[in-house]
C-alpha cells in the first residue's frame, strides 16, 4: 500500500462519540489516534477513556469489560481499573501486586463532555491539555432544534481536510461555485476564523436548488477552527444554521468526520425549509470533497499560482499541532 501521508497525528481535543450513545454502565471499544481504546461511562455518569489492553494478560477491555462503580472490570480475570488507569481490585488475589499498586498501569486520557459530544485530549508525549473545547451555546439550547448528525470515515488527514477552507479555487471546480468565495482569514493562536461570502445557486420556496445557472444569492459563512478537531460554522442568509464539525484521527492515514447541525426553533416554516436545504447542501458539498480526499496525496512543496488562497499561511498555522 502507498503511504500518502507521513505527518504524525496532531495533538488536540478530538470528539469520540455523541454523549447520548453512552449511557451509565456502557462500554465501547474504539479505534482512534492509531490506538485501540475503551470508552466507558461510570455508574456515577462520568465518561472515561483508557488504552484497551489489560496489563495483566492482554484482554481488550472494550470487548466484554463491565463497569463496576467508577471502575471497569476486565472480561478475562476480573481485574478492575479506574478512569486514571490504576488497578483498584484483583478479586481473587490476597494482595494487589506491587507493580500495580498506586500507579498508573493503563494509558488514560483527559475527557470532557461538551456540545452533546464526548471529547478526549490526545498528545503524543502525554502532555496536559493546552486549550479547551469551545462551548457552542446553540447546541442543547431549548430555543434550538435537536441536533441532526452526519458522519464519514475518509482516507485523509486533518491537515488536508482543513485546507479546504483556505483553498478558495476548488469551490469553482469541486462545488460548482460560479466564482471564488471572497474570504477574510484571521489566525490567533489555536483559533482560525474565516468569513466567507459565497455565491451559490438560489434555493426556491420548495427548498429546491436552482440549477439553471441564472439565479444566485450570497451566503455568509463564518467558520472558526478551535485547534485541529473542532470547527464552528454559523451560516446566515434569511435564516440561520449552526454547524459543529469535528474531525478525529483514526490513524496516520484516515479520519472520522462528523457534522452536527441545529437551527432556531422560532424560524418560520419557510426559513426552516431553507435551513434544512442548506444543511443538506453542506453535507452534499463535503461528499464532493471526499472523492478528492480519498484519492489524493499530500504535496509538501506545491506549485501555487496567484489565484490560490492562503494555503501556505494555513499550513504554518496547522504546524503548531504537530508536537516536536
Ligand atoms: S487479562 Fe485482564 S484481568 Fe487478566
Ligand atoms: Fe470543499
Amino acid at each position: 500500500m502507498n503511504i500518502r501521508y507521513d505527518q504524525p497525528i496532531p495533538l488536540g481535543w478530538f470528539a469520540l462519540e455523541y454523549s447520548s450513545k453512552l449511557a451509565a454502565g456502557d462500554v465501547m471499544p474504539l479505534q482512534y489516534f492509531g490506538r485501540d481504546l475503551v470508552l466507558f461511562r461510570t455508574e456515577s455518569g462520568q465518561a472515561r477513556l483508557l488504552d484497551a489492553y489489560c496489563p495483566h494478560l492482554g484482554a481488550h477491555l472494550g470487548h466484554g469489560g463491565v463497569v463496576k462503580g467508577d471502575n471497569i472490570a476486565c472480561p478475562f480475570h476480573g481485574w478492575q481499573f479506574d478512569g486514571d488507569g490504576r488497578c483498584r481490585a484483583v478479586p481473587y488475589a490476597t494482595n494487589i501486586p506491587p507493580k500495580a499498586t498506586d500507579k498508573q498501569i493503563v494509558g488514560s486520557y483527559a475527557v470532557v463532555e461538551r456540545n452533546a459530544m464526548i471529547w478526549a485530549w490526545y498528545h503524543p508525549n502525554n502532555e496536559a491539555p493546552g486549550f479547551e473545547v469551545e462551548t457552542i451555546a446553540e447546541i442543547g439550547s431549548p430555543d434550538w432544534t435537536d441536533i441532526e448528525v452526519y458522519d464519514w470515515k475518509i482516507n485523509t488527514i486533518i491537515q488536508e481536510a482543513g485546507e479546504n477552507g483556505a483553498d478558495v479555487a476548488h469551490f469553482m471546480f469541486v462545488h460548482s461555485s460560479p466564482e471564488m468565495p471572497q474570504g477574510e482569514v484571521t489566525m490567533d493562536g489555536i483559533r482560525r476564523s474565516t468569513l466567507l461570502l459565497n455565491k451559490v445557486p438560489r434555493i426556491n420556496e420548495a427548498g429546491e436548488t436552482d440549477d439553471s445557472g441564472q439565479d444566485w444569492e450570497f451566503i455568509e459563512v463564518n467558520s472558526v477552527n478551535v485547534g485541529p478537531g473542532q470547527t464552528i460554522q454559523r451560516i446566515t442568509r434569511a435564516f440561520e444554521v449552526v454547524m459543529m464539525g469535528t474531525i478525529t484521527p483514526i490513524d496516520e492515514q484516515s479520519i472520522h468526520l462528523r457534522f452536527t447541525f441545529t437551527v432556531p426553533r422560532s424560524q418560520t416554516d419557510m426559513n426552516q425549509t431553507l435551513a434544512e436545504a442548506t444543511r443538506d447542501n453542506i453535507a452534499g458539498g463535503v461528499e464532493q470533497d471526499i472523492v478528492i480526499w480519498n484519492n489524493k496525496r499530500y504535496v509538501e512543496n506545491p506549485i501555487l499560482c496567484d489565484g490560490d488562497g492562503p494555503i501556505a499561511r494555513y499550513r504554518k498555522w496547522f504546524s503548531q499541532f504537530y508536537a516536536t
